[in-house]
């Protein structure tokens, strides 16, 4: 299974903040939100993960995650997409990257209580998302699911949704989604939706939708910003992270004290 995470995106509804800094490096209570989805991957036992950066973020990424994983045998690489043309996007960079394995993909912003990853490391074939229910699904990728828990239907950003049940930024494909993406059409906002990805795995009968629990954010908003720091203070998320990312931070600071310390001398 190969990961990949998508954090490019000009985040515009996060102006000024976006203006210095990208969106996932932005700081989620106590570390940077990339570290969020990469640890879902890194949890998951994912040992190859792909970024995808902006242009203009690129350096700054490489600083904080450049080689801070080398130690625990997981090689991240880093992919420009100069223009954001949409999550399904993602699929079309990483063909090479992904080949003929399966790819599980998070966005750079969505935040999970929910340890899934056992459910990413069982999945064989076809397509798997998981859904939340929420009070304003008007504002996400809706799905329909019907009594048996299989999806019916799915539509991005209805303006009457079906249900309350959105699709949260998380994806798992096998590689058959890197020529999905390839002949995907751009939507009425100019993108190419990983909605129609999902919608391609449903009318093939090969899309599974997972209910998942806790809390979930996108933190893409000032508001949802900030309560996603409330939320992983007051759930404790960050000491339910993998170990592995904590002592990669540690490590990195002990680093960062040790060039301090000189630039004093
Ligand atoms: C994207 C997807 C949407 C999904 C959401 C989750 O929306 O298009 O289907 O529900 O992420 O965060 P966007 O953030 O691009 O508006």
């Amino acid at each position: 299974m190969k990961g990949i995470i998508l954090a490019g995106g000009t985040a515009t509804r996060l102006f000024p903040l976006t203006a210095t800094t990208s969106k996932q490096l932005l700081p989620v209570y106590d570390r940077q939100m990339i570290f969020y989805p990469l640890n879902i991957l890194i949890k998951a036992r994912v040992k190859e993960i792909l970024i995808i950066v902006a242009p203009e973020h690129s350096g700054q990424f490489l600083n904080l995650l450049g080689s801070i994983f080398e130690k625990f045998n997981i090689h991240l690489e880093f992919k420009v997409q100069k223009i954001p043309r949409g999550l399904a996007d993602a699929f079309i960079l990483g063909k090479n990257f992904i080949g003929k394995d399966n790819v599980v993909m998070a966005l750079g912003d969505n935040i999970f209580e929910d340890d899934l990853s056992d459910k990413i490391r069982k999945f064989k074939s076809g397509g798997l998302v998981f859904a939340k229910k929420v009070p304003d699904p008007k504002r996400f990728g809706v799905v329909e699911i019907d009594k048996q828990g299989r999806a019916v239907s799915i539509e991005e950003k209805p303006e009457k949704p079906k249900s309350n049940f959105c699709l949260t930024g998380l994806y798992v494909y096998d590689h058959r989604v890197t020529r999905i993406a390839r002949n995907l059409k751009p939507s009425s906002r100019g993108e190419i939706e990983i909605t129609d990805i999902n919608k391609k795995y449903l009318e093939m009968g090969e899309l599974k939708v997972e209910k998942i629990r806790g809390a979930w954010l996108d933190a893409g908003t000032y508001d949802s910003l900030l309560e996603a720091g409330n939320v992983v203070r007051e759930k404790k998320i960050y000491a339910k992270m993998d170990p592995l990312i904590d002592q990669a931070i540690g490590l990195f600071n002990e680093e960062l004290k040790t060039i301090a310390k000189k630039r004093l001398l």
